[in-house]
């Protein structure tokens, strides 16, 4: 019967795991091929290890354990996503080819190589963000260190408190963003803080010092009890671990994800007390951030995405690195390995109609007909946020 078969598979599929505790050996592929563990449902798989994805789960979406959620994306998911979450009381991120595509090429970093550049791009909606989340994912799963820029765009605009630097004279902090952003890298980075330690010393006012080997969670702290110091800290926390990431004693690796990154090179909304519009290149976070887009440093990877949405002064239509970038963002990122994030092919769209009929998303009787479908396909163009806007009326 059917249910033996299954329980027979499943015994297989976990005596086979055990035999290769790498999780996802050449055999176990093999094995999965032939005998499908889940027949009952094609938009799901139960792969839930970014590194174990292939090919064969394109457009079937994976849990990411709750854990993970917590620790990994406190503030690093997309709204929409984090409300979807709510509504279907589960994280369910869909395998598409562009993430994969670049987790495999970060299976093979070369450790002594400096770190390579990736950038998604893509028309409005089309799931930029997501592959940068299960990159990010993958990279976690790993135990690289994360240092997640959730939205860079945020850093240049509707700053509440902006503090003349009292490191560099021509430069302003934002005591509010850094404090925010160490907080969530402390979240997502617990495992690090006690064995990562300082290189040298660093002064932050007459009397407040972090002495050098002192451990990075010790570093964290300083910035997020002292708010004056908090943009200069994460400098350092960035410096320390371009310092010692992919060196051969630490055997540290470092992922810098960064969503927006075209904000760097762009305008800020940010005014001065005279009123004229401070350039990015003035704000301490944005120098930081900038150094480690520089592929000076080895062991890691930086995984960018553009975005249009939350860009300042770009045109609606714009989505190109060469348009978004601009001349200076483009030669500062150069050489980099674009990789474009295009709207759902058929066989995406189905799974994801699949998943939000699954999910009591489309409820409305007309939405299940073929008639229906058709029409959502014509409004969405297959195109994933409009898909999503589309579904919640519906
Ligand atoms: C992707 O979807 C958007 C939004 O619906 C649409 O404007 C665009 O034309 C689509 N792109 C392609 C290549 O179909």
């Amino acid at each position: 019967t059917v249910l033996q078969l299954l329980s027979f598979e499943l015994m297989f599929v976990t005596h086979v795991r055990s035999l290769h505790t790498s999780g996802c050996g050449q055999q176990q592929e093999a094995v999965a091929v032939e005998t499908d563990p889940e027949p009952f449902s094609v938009f799901r798989t139960q792969e839930n290890d970014p590194a174990c994805q292939s090919e064969k789960h394109f457009g079937q979406y994976y849990t990411l354990p709750s854990a993970d959620v917590r620790t990994l994306f406190p503030h690093g998911l997309p709204r929409r996503f984090q409300q979807q979450v709510k509504t279907f009381n589960e994280a369910c991120v869909m395998v598409r080819q562009p993430a994969l595509e670049v987790i495999s090429c970060l299976k093979k970093t070369d450790n002594s190589k400096p770190a390579v550049r990736y950038l998604f791009y893509g028309l409005k909606g089309s799931g930029k963000t997501m592959s940068l989340c299960h990159t990010v994912h993958f990279c976690y799963t790993q135990g690289w260190l994360v240092l997640h820029i959730p939205d860079a765009h945020l850093w240049v605009k509707n700053c509440k408190e902006l503090l003349p630097s009292s490191y560099k004279t021509s430069r302003f902090d934002q005591p509010l963003q850094a404090t925010e952003w160490l907080r969530d890298f402390r979240t997502t980075n617990e495992k690090f803080l006690s064995k990562i330690k300082t290189t040298q010393r660093y002064m932050w006012t007459k009397r407040e010092f972090t002495e050098e080997g002192s451990s990075l969670g010790q570093l964290v702290e300083q910035g997020i009890t002292r708010v004056k110091s908090s943009s200069d800290v994460v400098g350092a926390v960035m410096k320390e671990l371009r310092l010692q990431s992919g060196q051969p004693e630490s055997n540290l690796r470092v992922a810098v994800a960064v969503d927006g990154v075209n904000a760097l090179w762009g305008r800020s909304t940010i005014k001065k007390e005279d009123k004229s519009a401070v350039d990015p290149e003035e704000l301490t976070l944005v120098c930081n951030l900038r150094k480690l887009m520089k592929n000076d440093w080895t062991g890691g990877a930086i995984i960018t995405t553009l975005s249009q949405t939350g860009s300042l002064y770009t045109s609606k239509s714009a989505y190109l690195p060469q348009e978004l970038l601009g001349e200076r963002g483009f030669d500062s990122m150069d050489p980099f390995i674009p990789v474009s994030v295009p709207n759902y092919s058929e066989k995406e769209f189905e799974s994801c109609y699949l998943y939000y009929k699954d999910r009591h998303w489309l409820q409305h009787p007309q939405s299940q007909t073929e008639d229906g479908k058709k029409e959502i396909i014509f409004l969405s163009n297959r195109n994933p946020a409009m898909l999503e806007r589309i579904c919640a009326f519906l």
